[in-house]
């Protein structure tokens, strides 16, 4: 009886003195695992070390390198460059808000590629799509290393010393509001775009750039670049880690949002949805296509994550961000590698929830959907066709169905959004 005792007592003993050790020794190869661990991260993966750790369970040494080398990346790496790539009528603003409200380590700016389009269409008469690729590709590169100089050269009138009352926009970027931002406010100089949450004077870019330098992450929404290849030195950059996160939308209700938006422009498509035939060849229809196109193509290179892309691409549809936006806010956050604020997520369901009636978010998703397919009330069948000709391999790609009849158009118990997931 005895004996059995102290074998027990030794026993137990002998365990409380081995966890003990294996704490010590836990916690010294810890320190050993950090200390060599750049070094050993070089070294082909031979056979997995294997550590106790402080629970009595163990972890392979060659996963604590592996987090240790995350971890040093994210410490060299952790500031984020974001564009927001889209056209216009894509809820693009909206989802552009999810950056412009993430808060104060969040450098975020509004189309800042309105100047120099402009610009470029008064000098040259029409946009030369190469030289206009190449300014958008500069002036994106030195906005997003906090360098204004360039995009002030697009800037009419000329900032003066620095200091421009035209800044497009401004009031859309809470970054050129905020309050070391924001000059005193001078009587008498009419700024067009004046700040909305404070009065500001104009706009003094040194300040803007000191700001920007400041915040930890960067973020640019642009309806402007029209092939995403052309960004390629941006993602190779070594300065930069880029995320480009493009937008995209059912060209059907894009068309037919647009027609309400710029209806001046789109007066040969209102003849045509009112019966008249479309011809063949026009020149807005050949527009209509190159945008899709251009879409298209854009979405093909980042899906098919070239090595220059890889993790740096993602694809998100309106449909789904209008449906579900906490959702699709989260997965756009988690694919750039930083937390969604509280914020973030308040703005959204402050902004979504239009109706508080009975249901909560799940009216509000209702809502939104219906919201999403309203479009197959105002265009009708014979434009819906026209898109359909010329931007089909568009919406195959983004899984957008087509519609065969004049009645699936308006039956909305038939969703034209099909499921899919593009990213992996
Ligand atoms: C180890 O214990 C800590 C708390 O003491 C716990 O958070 C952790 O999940 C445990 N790890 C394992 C692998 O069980
Ligand atoms: C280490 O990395 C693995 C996979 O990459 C992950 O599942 C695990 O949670 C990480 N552990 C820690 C402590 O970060
Ligand atoms: C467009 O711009 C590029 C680069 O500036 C130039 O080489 C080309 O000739 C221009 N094309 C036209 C049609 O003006
Ligand atoms: C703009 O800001 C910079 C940096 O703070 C400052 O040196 C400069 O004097 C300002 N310009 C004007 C006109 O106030
Ligand atoms: C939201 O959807 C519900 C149910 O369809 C409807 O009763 C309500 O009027 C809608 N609200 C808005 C603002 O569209």
């Amino acid at each position: 009886m005895r004996i059995k005792y102290t074998i027990c007592v030794v026993f137990v003993v002998a365990l409380v003195i081995i966890e003990k050790e294996n704490n010590i020794i836990s916690r010294v190869s810890d320190k050993l695992a950090i200390k060599q661990a750049p070094q050993t991260a070089l070294r082909p993966s031979g056979l997995p070390h294997v550590l106790w750790n402080h629970n009595g369970s163990f972890t392979l040494m060659n996963r604590r390198l592996e987090n240790y080398s995350e971890h040093q990346d994210g410490m060299t790496r952790s500031r984020k460059h974001i564009l927001l790539l889209t056209t216009t009528r894509t809820g693009s603003s909206f989802v552009g808000e999810f950056f412009n409200q993430q808060g104060d380590n969040m450098f975020y700016l509004f189309e800042p590629l309105w100047h120099v389009e402009r610009m470029l269409a008064l000098e040259t008469r029409g946009t030369n799509a190469t030289a206009a690729a190449r300014a958008y590709r500069d002036v994106l590169q030195q906005l997003f290393l906090c360098d204004f100089s360039l995009l002030e050269s697009f800037i009419s009138p000329l900032p003066v010393d620095h200091i421009t009352a035209a800044l497009f926009r401004r009031e859309s970027s809470s970054s050129l509001c905020d309050e070391s931002v924001c000059s005193p406010f001078v009587k008498g100089v009419f700024e067009r775009y004046h700040c909305k949450a404070r009065r500001c004077g104009p706009l003094n870019l040194t300040v803007a750039s000191e700001s920007c330098l400041q915040k930890e992450h960067r973020a640019i929404k642009s309806v402007r670049v029209r092939q995403l290849e052309t960004l390629r030195p941006l993602a190779e950059d070594p300065r930069l880690d880029m995320k480009f996160i493009q937008l995209v939308r059912d060209p059907r209700a894009v068309l037919a949002s647009r027609m309400v938006a710029f209806a001046a422009n789109y007066k040969n498509w209102k003849q045509w949805a009112m019966g008249g035939d479309v011809p063949a060849d026009d020149d807005e229809v050949r527009k209509l296509k190159g945008n899709c196109d251009n879409i298209r193509m854009s979405a093909a290179v980042g899906l098919r994550q070239p090595s220059w892309l890889r993790r740096r691409y993602m694809l998100v549809r309106y449909e789904d961000v209008a449906r579900f936006p906490v959702k699709k806010a989260r997965e756009m956050y988690k694919f750039i590698g930083i937390p969604l604020t509280q914020r973030v997520k308040s703005w959204i369901l402050r902004n979504t929830q239009a109706s508080k009636e009975a249901g909560g978010v799940y009216s509000t998703q209702k809502n939104s959907s219906e919201q999403v397919e309203k479009w197959r009330d105002s265009l009708p069948f014979n434009i819906v066709q026209v898109v359909q000709r010329v931007c089909g391999p568009t919406l195959k790609l983004f899984g957008y169905k087509f519609v065969t009849s004049e009645k699936m158009l308006t039956d909305k118990s038939v969703s034209l959004i099909e499921d899919k997931v593009f990213n992996f």
